[in-house]
Parts: structure tokens; sequence; C-alpha cells
């Protein structure tokens, strides 16, 4: 398994270019099962979910190229509804070919996802929307088994707010008789870009953007032709990167207006930060502590909580964070604390007592944003931090430590 080693001390100072959205994505490359013939996705980041989500949809029978950032998926061959347990197990994510195959064929059966490293994540938002859709939902085997004759459309009111079930309602209500209404939906730009990409392929659509979305079902979608948008959580680690190591970062390729929570807690730091086509940051390394509750869009993201964490252990005083979303997400706390960090966690609060200095230590990677939390700690501490199991964070950041060796991080990766 590769490694990180990282020699902290170093400011981080030059330009970052962003890459398209992780989350964005995935549920896009699923959306191209809805229509027979060949979508072209641009922007596409080179992340090992993106390539597992290509694995999966290559099971199901379609064809996948992958170049230059230009992704093509010719969705014509596909003739096997089972997504198996081996490919869904690697990725969660992979629930969302549900939708799709159930909105295009009316049968699918998806492996359950499972827990994963910091608790269990139901998926029951997203069955019961499918099934208000009529849909015939069995559990067995470990399998969603799913099947309908023709979807009727519904009104779905979700008692969360859900990223996954909304994406996964959406894609399998696109050509269900009549309309769906569907309240309390997620609002993250990840679900306006798949909803755009949708309307893109010819679906009736609207109040995208909004809590309340309403679908008029078609007879056929076309394949589509879309771009990326930027991975708004790949630019918040980069802006907390720097605010922690201190220099001066310019992001490019970054939407601002995705990140406002982001920009707002770290301008309440001290640190300075400009944002208009570029997003630009400078640090001395000293900043205020901020107290930060995670919340739905266009809250404080969860996925960014590991990062806030990891800036706040050596900010100049104590604070403490709350996660609403997920009550269990804090494997990086003790990691963390590894490198001299002190903090400790109660509930979904984690109370963070402010030290001085972070000494560089051997560190394990948890998770996808565990591990850039580690990244971002070893890049601050005194000494070398090694960081291992790093292929966490290949499933979701782009070559981030060409990024990072690009804007003066002494960081290698080991390869086993
Ligand atoms: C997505 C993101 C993930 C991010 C999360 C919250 C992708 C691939 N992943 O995950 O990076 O951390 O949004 O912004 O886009 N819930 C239920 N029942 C369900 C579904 C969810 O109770 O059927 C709960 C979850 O346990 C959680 C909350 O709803 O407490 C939000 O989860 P959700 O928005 O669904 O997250 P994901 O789509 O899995």
């Amino acid at each position: 398994m590769d490694k990180f080693i990282i020699n902290g001390g170093k400011e981080l100072e030059g330009e970052v270019r962003i890459s398209g959205a992780k989350n964005a994505v995935l549920p896009v490359i699923t959306a191209a099962i809805l229509a027979d013939g060949v979508s072209v996705i641009r922007n596409v980041p080179d992340l090992r979910d993106v390539i597992s989500m290509c694995s999966l949809l290559e099971v199901l029978g379609a064809k996948t190229n992958f170049e230059n950032s230009v992704l093509t998926i010719d969705s014509t061959g596909i003739n096997n509804y089972h997504a198996p347990y081996d490919l869904v197990r690697k990725m969660r994510a992979s629930v969302y070919v549900l939708g799709p195959l159930m909105g295009r064929f009316g049968r699918a059966e998806v492996s359950l996802p499972g827990g994963c490293a910091w608790g269990p994540r139901p998926i029951d938002l997203h069955l019961s929307g499918i099934e208000k859709l009529g849909a015939k939902i069995d559990l067995d085997g470990g399998y969603i088994k799913a099947s309908a004759q023709k979807l009727k459309g519904n009104y779905i009111k979700f008692k969360k707010s859900s990223v996954g079930a909304t994406g996964n309602v959406l894609m399998a209500s696109v050509f269900a008789d009549g309309e769906t209404v569907m309240e309390n939906t997620a609002v993250e730009p990840e679900i306006t870009s798949l909803a755009e990409t949708l309307v893109n392929m010819g679906a009736e659509i609207s109040g995208i953007g909004e809590r309340t979305m309403k679908i008029t079902g078609v007879d056929r979608l076309e394949p589509m032709d879309i771009s990326v948008i930027p991975d708004r959580i790949e630019a918040g680690t980069f802006l907390t990167a720097c605010a922690l190591t201190g220099g001066k970062l310019i992001l490019k390729n970054a939407y601002a207006d995705h990140i406002q929570a982001v920009i707002e807690a770290l301008r309440r730091t001290g640190v300075k930060i400009e944002s208009g086509k570029d997003i630009s940051i400078e640090s001395d390394g000293m900043f205020r502590p901020v107290d930060m509750i995670t919340d739905v869009y266009p809250g404080f993201p969860t996925d960014m909580q590991a990062q806030w964490i990891a800036m706040m252990s050596v900010a100049k005083g104590n604070s403490i964070i709350e996660d609403t979303i997920y009550h269990d997400r804090f494997t990086h706390v003790a990691e963390l604390n590894r490198l001299g960090a002190d903090i400790s966690v109660e509930n979904n609060r984690a109370y963070i007592k402010s030290v001085e200095k972070l000494i560089g230590a051997p560190v394990m990677s948890t998770d996808l944003r565990a591990s850039a939390s580690l990244i971002m700690a070893g890049l601050r501490a005194e000494g070398t931090t090694t960081v291992q199991r790093i292929y966490h964070i290949d499933r979701g950041y782009e070559s981030i430590e060409k990024k990072l060796q690009a804007v003066g991080a002494d960081i290698v990766r080991i390869r086993d």
C-alpha cells in the first residue's frame, strides 16, 4: 500500500487548478444509463472512484473510454441489471446505479453498500422514494432487488435532506408516468448539476436548486454532453491547508459561490481571502479559533469537518466542532492526537484544546476526508509525518501530492 512522507514546515505558495468534482461526476456517470448512445463528460477528475464507477457500468454492459479528462460512455449495450457486491463494497456511491436502472429498465439488483469506517450509512430514503414511484423492492441475500412494470409519478417528501436519495429518486423518476413532486430535496451543487445534466438530456425538471422539485416524465432522453463542476471540497481543502501552513495560494477553476460557508469561516479566523474569478488566500499560519457546526448546503460541509479540525488544532485558542450530518465521523481525531493535537470527542462533538505545535509521526488514513486532514496536519507539523493507507485519498483527490509539490510542499509518495 502506498504512503506519503511529508516534511512539514513549508509554506504553500503558488497556483492550484481545482479538478472536476468527485461527488458531481459519479451520479452523472450513472445518468448515462438513461439514454442509448454515447454520452460525453468533460473535466472528469482522474480518481479511483471514477474508475470504479466506469468498471461498474462496464459490468452492466456499457463501454467506457477515459482520456485527457474526457469520459465517453456508450450505454447502448446495457443488458445486465446486477451490480455485484465486489464493486459496490469498494464505493458506496455505486448505489447511484439503482435509480437509472429502475428509470430506464424497471429492473435492478444492487448490492447493499454496507457501513463504512465511520458508522452505518442508511439508504432507506433511496428505497422508500423509489417504492413510492411504484417499484417493488425486496432485500435478499445482501442485495436490493427492485422491479416495476412502469414507474408512476407520485408525491415524495423526504424526512431528511439526502444528497444520494434525491439523486437516485430523481434519476428513477425522469420516465415515470405523469408528475413527480419531491419535497425536502438536497440542494447541494452536485444535485443541481445532476438535475441540469438530466435537463441537458431532455428531462423536464423544475425547481432545480430549490427544496421542492417537480419532474414531468418524458418518453426518452438523449446522451449528454456536459462538463463537470469544480470540486468544492478540494477547493476548501487547499484553502484550509494554506491557512494552516501559511503562504499564499490562488485557486483556479474554483466556484467561490459553492464554498461560501468555508470562505466565511476562514475570514472569521482572520486569514485574508478574496474571491472573484479565482479565489486567493494569504495566511501567516496564525489564526483565531472558530467553532463550527456542519449542516446541509449552503451550511458548512461535513466533508470539510476533518480539515477544519486539523486547522483548529493549532489555532490561537480552543474550539468546538459539531457534526450534525454524520455523528461518528471522527476517526481522524485519534490520528491527529498522534501528531500532538489535543482533541477529545463526545457524542458528535470534537472539543479542541489548541496546542503550540504539531510534531511529525506515523499516522494512518481511515477515510477520504480524514486522509486530507492528516496530510494538512503533516504539512504544518515539525519533522517527518508518514501517512499510511493513502488509497483512501486516491478515491477523491486528483494528484494531490503533485498539486502540493507544485506549491512548495515537501511530500513524496512511496509506492509499495
Ligand atoms: C453525499 C456525499 C458525501 C457527503 C454527504 C453529505 C457523494 C458521493 N457523497 O453522501 O461525500 O459527506 O453527501 O453531504 O455525493 N440518510 C438517511 N437515509 C438515507 C440516506 C441518508 O438517513 O437513505 C442520512 C445519512 O445517514 C446522513 C444524512 O442523511 O445523516 C445525509 O446523507 P446523504 O446526504 O444521503 O449523504 P450521501 O449521499 O451518502
